[in-house]
Order: structure tokens, then C-alpha cells, then sequence
């Protein structure tokens, strides 16, 4: 299978990783620990999920076959698609955890081995503002601020709490989304407080290194980042703790939901952003990318591999011929914002 053949590739190189217990950096600890709740994880699992959807109809009026279960009800409020760049988000108030939940797509290229071939070459190369010796990937961070994502996100979660009274938001994202959701809950928490933000992130990729890791275990103190018995994705960009001030390095708190003798375990992690108990543990030659396609049980892959422009676009010109009769549907006015690929700037040098 080229499934294989691909793993070996990369293990070999995160083979140099796994051979480097040198000296490690370690990210400071932050005092409070946030709990983990396996029922919060299964609702923002189902919503990380349903902003793959590619039926813009179906998600605008939360008639999505992922739009169920513990997500009914949701209040759609704002609905972010950015055709060039093949970034897709919502905005919305889920009564029943009264909060605003904001969830971001991950990659949906119809290659995802080779984008997971590509991470292995990122480079820290930014300094995030206004954090010294703070080192991020500029791909990550640009597909996140320098988008739509940023302005129409930030804008819809300011309405909402106009609406709802300050009520907290939750931010959450598969893959590539996580790694985006990851920016956009930093971005948030600054400006709203880190105690109205929480973020919790599925099979995202490492983002920033281990000094952009303590700023962020400090500003967004309330993170889960899942992680699922062995998938690959959250092994990337390599850890190399010989390298302590070059690496790569995860912010806390990983929870590695895994199989042990047919029972499946949660494992809560500890606070370095690195255990090595938990998903770090499995053998380099193991690791997997089928297991980064289900979290908690729930299918994460785009519900259409075609390539995302193709798709976009025709989803997008649909979208707008129903949009005049779904308007009388929807309760309340939902913002949609929509960059067609001649409407903006070339980000692609990002990538
Ligand atoms: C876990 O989260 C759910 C949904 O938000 C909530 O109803 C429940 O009370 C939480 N459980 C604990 C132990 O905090
Ligand atoms: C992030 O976006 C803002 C505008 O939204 C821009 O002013 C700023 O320069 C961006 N930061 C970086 C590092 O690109
Ligand atoms: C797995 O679950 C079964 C039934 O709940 C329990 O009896 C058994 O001890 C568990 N095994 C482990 C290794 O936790």
C-alpha cells in the first residue's frame, strides 16, 4: 500500500527525532489545570467535523448529515468561505454549552499524504509579534491572520456576545484547522481575556516552538489538544530535544485517546506539551495515517476529495442561487462572507 511505503518515508526522518533525548526545554508550567470533559470533546469533536461539509446550504441552515446529534440546535451565525485559499469556518452560539463555538476546516487538498509529507520541512520561520524569541510557522499563522479568517471571525464572535451577553467561545479545528484554530483562540484570548476562551484542537500539527509554546499555555490556558493513538499528523514538524531553541515544540495539555486491550483510554497528559508517555510513546515506525481521519469515533475526512477550488467554487455559485429562500428559513441574520479566488490577494507563497 502506498499508505506504507509513505509512513516509512517519514519515519526515517522522525526516526533522527526519536533518537535525540538530549537535553529538553521545558515549557512553563501554568498553575491552574483545565479539566478534561469527554462530553465537551464529543459535541466540539461533531462540530470540527461538520465544517467539512462542502453542501455551504446544508451547513448554513445546520441541516448537515454531521449536523446532529449533540449539535442540535446550534444558532449558525456566520459562515466564512474563502474559495482561493480553500479555508472554510463558522461562527455560532451552541445553546446547550452556552457558548459561541467557532470552528475552522482542516486541509482539504485531494493529496493529504503529501501535505503531510510537506510538514516535515516547515520552518519556524516568524517571530510571532510582540513575543520575544517567539517562533511560529508563517504558513499556519497567515492562513489564520492574514485571511478572511481573522477579520470575519473575530467580528462574528464580537456580535454574538453583543447578543448573548460575554458569554465564553470555544474555538476548535481538525489537522490544518486545529493549527489555525490554535492562532485564532491566541488572537481571541487576548483581546476577550484568557478566561473567556477555550480552545481544543484534534490532530493538529505542531505550530510554534517551545517559547511560543509558555506564552501560549499562559494566555490560553483553557487547551485540549486531542490526539489519537497513532496518527502521525501531531508527531509533525519533527521534535528534534537536542535542538532545544530551533525545534518545534506542542503547548500543553495533550489528552491521547488511544486503545489498550480493547478498552479506550483518555489519557490526560501532562503539562510540558511533550509527555513522553503519551502519544510520543509509539514506535516511529507505527505511526499511522488512518487514525488521523477519526476522533472520538467521529469520521473527520472532507465528505468530497475532489480538489477544493473545483468544489468550492461550484458550491459557492449554488450556494447563492438558494440563499434568497433560506433567508426567510433562518430566524435571525447570518452573516456570510465569501472571497472568490479573483476577489483577493495571492497567499499561495504562504504554503
Ligand atoms: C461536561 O460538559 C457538559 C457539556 O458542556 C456539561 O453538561 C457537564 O456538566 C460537564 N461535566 C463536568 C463534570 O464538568
Ligand atoms: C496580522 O494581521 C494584521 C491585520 O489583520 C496585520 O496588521 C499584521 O501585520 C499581521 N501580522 C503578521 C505578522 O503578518
Ligand atoms: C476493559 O474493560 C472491561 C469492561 O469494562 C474491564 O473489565 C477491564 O478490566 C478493562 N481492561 C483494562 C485493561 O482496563
Amino acid at each position: 500500500m502506498g499508505r506504507w511505503r509513505f509512513t516509512g518515508v517519514v519515519a526515517l526522518i522522525l526516526l533522527l527525532s526519536a533518537a535525540s533525548h538530549g537535553r529538553e526545554l521545558p515549557v512553563k508550567k501554568s498553575g491552574q489545570s483545565f479539566v478534561y470533559n469527554h462530553t465537551l470533546a464529543k459535541s466540539l469533536v461533531e462540530y470540527a467535523s461538520a465544517v467539512y461539509m462542502t453542501d455551504l446550504t446544508a451547513l448554513y441552515t445546520w441541516t448537515c448529515s454531521r449536523c446532529n446529534d449533540l449539535t442540535q440546535g446550534f444558532e449558525m451565525r456566520s459562515l466564512i468561505v474563502d474559495v482561493e485559499n480553500c479555508l472554510q469556518a463558522f461562527v455560532g452560539v451552541a445553546h446547550n454549552l452556552n457558548s459561541i463555538v467557532v470552528a475552522i476546516r482542516g486541509t482539504q487538498e485531494n493529496s493529504v499524504q503529501n501535505w503531510i509529507k510537506d510538514l516535515i520541512w516547515k520552518q519556524l520561520d516568524l517571530s510571532y509579534p510582540n513575543m520575544p524569541n517567539a517562533k511560529v510557522h508563517s504558513g499556519f499563522f497567515s492562513s489564520y491572520n492574514n485571511t478572511i479568517l481573522r477579520l470575519a471571525i473575530t467580528s462574528a464572535v464580537r456580535k454574538a456576545r453583543k447578543s448573548y451577553g460575554n458569554i465564553n467561545v470555544i474555538v476548535t479545528g481538525h489537522s490544518m484547522g486545529g493549527a489555525m484554530a490554535s492562532f485564532c483562540a491566541l488572537d481571541l484570548a487576548m483581546k476577550l481575556g484568557s478566561d473567556s476562551v477555550q480552545l481544543m484542537t484534534f490532530g493538529q500539527p505542531r505550530v510554534g516552538n517551545a517559547a511560543f509554546a509558555s506564552y501560549f499555555a499562559k494566555y490560553v490556558p483553557n487547551t485540549i489538544r486531542v490526539t489519537h493513538g497513532h496518527d502521525i499528523v501531531p508527531h509533525l514538524p519533527p521534535y528534534f530535544s537536542f535542538l532545544p531553541q530551533l525545534t518545534y515544540h506542542h503547548f500543553p495539555r495533550e489528552v491521547w485517546v488511544h486503545d489498550s486491550e480493547g478498552n479506550t483510554t483518555e489519557q490526560i497528559c501532562d503539562n510540558s506539551g511533550e509527555d513522553p508517555k503519551c502519544c510520543r510513546c509509539i514506535s516511529m515506525f507505527s505511526l499511522s495515517i488512518q487514525d488521523h481521519f477519526t476522533y472520538l469515533g467521529v469520521d473527520m475526512e472532507a465528505d468530497d476529495w475532489s480538489t477544493c477550488r473545483i468544489i468550492g467554487a461550484q458550491s459557492v455559485k449554488k450556494f447563492y442561487k438558494e440563499l434568497t429562500s433560506n433567508i426567510i428559513m433562518a430566524k435571525h441574520n447570518v452573516d456570510v462572507s465569501i472571497v472568490e479566488p479573483s476577489k483577493q490577494r495571492d497567499l499561495s507563497s504562504f504554503r
